[in-house]
C-alpha cells in the first residue's frame, strides 16, 4: 500500500470512529443517540415494551413523519439576545413548555423509576406527570410541581375519592387519558410474550432468559375503563377544583365536546402510537384541534417529539405546551437520573436555539405563520 492509500484509510477509519465514548453521559448529542445506548443496556422485552408501537405501528411513524412534512419559514434579523421560554398554565408558571409525560411500566428499566424521573424533574424544574402513585412522589416533602394521570375510575365514587386524593396530596392537574377503554394489540409485546404480570418481577437483564408468564400470546380483549364517558368529568369537578386535562384527543368533533363538557385543557396524542394502528399523526391531527377549541382551554400535544425543532413546529401549529413520553426514558436507561437531566437539557437547549434561529424572541411571539405544510 502506497503512503496516500494508507493516509486515506487512516482518515476515514479516524472519521468514523466517534471521539466520545457513547456509553458516557457526555457521548449521545442527541436523542437518537440515547435512544441507541438504552437499547443496548435494556433486555430486549423492556426495549421493545417501550420503543415499541401498536400492530403495524403506522400510528408510530405517522408521529415521526408528520415533523417532515411540516416545514419551519424563519424570520431574520430580529434581535434575539434574549429568549424566554417561559409560560403560564393553569396559573402555574414554567420555565419551559416541555413536560414529562405519563408512562407506566417504568419499574422494567429500574426500581422506583417514576421517582428518579421526578427527582430529575425537580432538578430540572420541569412539570412531571406521574402515571403511578403520586402519594410515593411526595416521601421527601419537596415542592415537586406534578400532574396526576390516570385511565379514569368505573364510579362516580371512586372518581371523586382519587381527584380528592391527588388534591389533598398537592397534584395540580387530573390528565385523564381517553384512549386507553381496552389495552391494545402491541405486536412486539405479543411476540415477547411480555405480560404486566413480569413488571413485579423486576428489571430483567439484557440477554437474560426470561420464562412467559403466559406461553399464548395475550389476550387481545382486556377491557380497561370501556364505561368512560363525558360524565367522568362531572364526577371529577364535582369533588374537587384541580384542572381536568383530557389526554388523547384527536377529533376536532372531541374537542369541542370537551369544551362544552367542562374539561379545562386537552392533550393532542394517540398515546404514543401504542392504542390503535392506522391514526393520525399528532402533528397532522393539531391545528384542527386548536381550531376547534377555539382558545376556550389550552391545547398541549405530544407523540414523536425528538428535537427541539419539532417542538418548535407544534407550538407554531398552537400547542401550548408539549409532553415527551419515550425521551426521558431513554435518559433514564441510559445513565439513570443525570441521563433523565441531560435529555431535559438538551431539548431545552435546542428548543431555545430553534426559537433564536427563526427570529423568536418568546413563545408568545410563535405563530402559524412560521409554519407550512409541504405541498
Ligand atoms: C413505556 C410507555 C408507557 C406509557 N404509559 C402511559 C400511561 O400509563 N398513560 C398514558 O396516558 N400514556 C402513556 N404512554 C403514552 C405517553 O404518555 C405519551 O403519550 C407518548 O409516549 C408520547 O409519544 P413519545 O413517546 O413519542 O414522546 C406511555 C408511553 C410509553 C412509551
Amino acid at each position: 500500500m502506497n503512503r496516500r492509500a494508507a493516509l486515506s484509510l487512516l482518515t476515514a477509519h479516524v472519521a468514523a470512529s466517534p471521539l466520545f465514548a457513547a456509553e458516557e453521559l457526555t457521548g449521545p448529542i442527541n436523542v437518537h443517540e440515547f435512544e441507541e445506548v438504552a437499547k443496548r443496556k435494556l433486555h430486549k422485552l423492556a426495549y421493545d415494551f417501550i420503543a415499541g408501537g401498536v400492530e403495524d405501528e403506522r400510528t408510530l411513524q405517522a408521529n415521526r413523519d408528520a415533523y417532515g412534512h411540516w416545514e419551519l419559514v424563519p424570520r431574520v434579523m430580529v434581535d434575539v439576545t434574549n429568549i424566554d421560554t417561559s409560560l403560564d398554565l393553569f396559573g402555574t408558571k414554567l420555565d419551559s413548555p416541555i413536560i414529562i409525560a405519563p408512562t407506566g411500566g417504568k419499574e422494567l428499566v429500574m426500581p422506583g423509576a417514576d421517582e428518579v424521573v421526578a427527582k430529575a424533574a425537580l432538578k430540572t424544574k420541569t412539570l412531571f406527570c406521574s402515571a403511578t402513585g403520586a402519594t410515593k412522589l411526595l416521601d421527601d416533602g419537596e415542592p415537586l410541581n406534578w400532574w396526576i394521570n390516570g385511565i379514569g375510575q368505573p364510579t362516580r365514587e371512586q372518581a371523586a375519592n382519587f381527584a380528592r386524593r391527588t388534591e389533598d396530596s398537592g397534584g395540580k392537574a387530573i390528565v385523564l387519558t381517553v384512549d386507553n377503554p381496552y389495552q391494545s394489540n402491541r405486536d412486539r409485546n405479543n411476540r415477547n410474550r411480555f405480560d404486566y404480570g413480569m413488571m413485579a418481577k423486576g428489571v430483567p437483564k439484557p440477554g437474560e432468559e426470561i420464562k412467559p408468564v403466559n406461553p399464548a400470546t395475550p389476550a387481545m380483549w382486556k377491557p380497561h375503563t370501556p364505561n368512560l364517558t363525558w360524565d367522568y368529568i362531572d364526577w371529577v369537578k364535582g369533588a374537587s377544583k384541580l384542572p381536568i386535562i383530557l389526554k388523547g384527543i384527536l377529533a376536532p368533533e372531541d374537542a369541542e365536546l370537551a369544551v362544552k363538557r367542562g374539561a379545562d385543557g386537552i392533550v393532542v396524542s394517540n398515546h404514543g402510537g401504542r392504542q390503535l394502528d392506522g391514526v393520525i399523526g399528532t402533528l397532522d391531527a393539531l391545528p384542527d384541534v386548536v381550531d376547534a377549541a377555539g382558545g376556550k382551554v389550552p391545547v398541549l400535544m405530544d407523540g414523536g417529539i425528538r428535537r427541539g425543532s419539532d417542538i418548535l413546529k407544534a407550538l407554531s401549529l398552537g400547542a401550548k405546551a408539549v409532553l415527551i413520553g419515550r425521551p426521558p426514558l431513554w435518559g433514564l436507561a441510559s445513565f439513570g437520573q443525570p441521563g433523565v437531566e441531560r435529555v431535559l437539557w438538551m431539548l431545552n437547549a435546542e428548543l431555545k436555539l430553534s426559537l433564536g434561529l427563526s427570529g423568536q424572541t418568546s413563545l408568545k411571539t410563535v405563530t402559524r405563520r412560521l409554519v407550512r405544510k409541504r405541498a
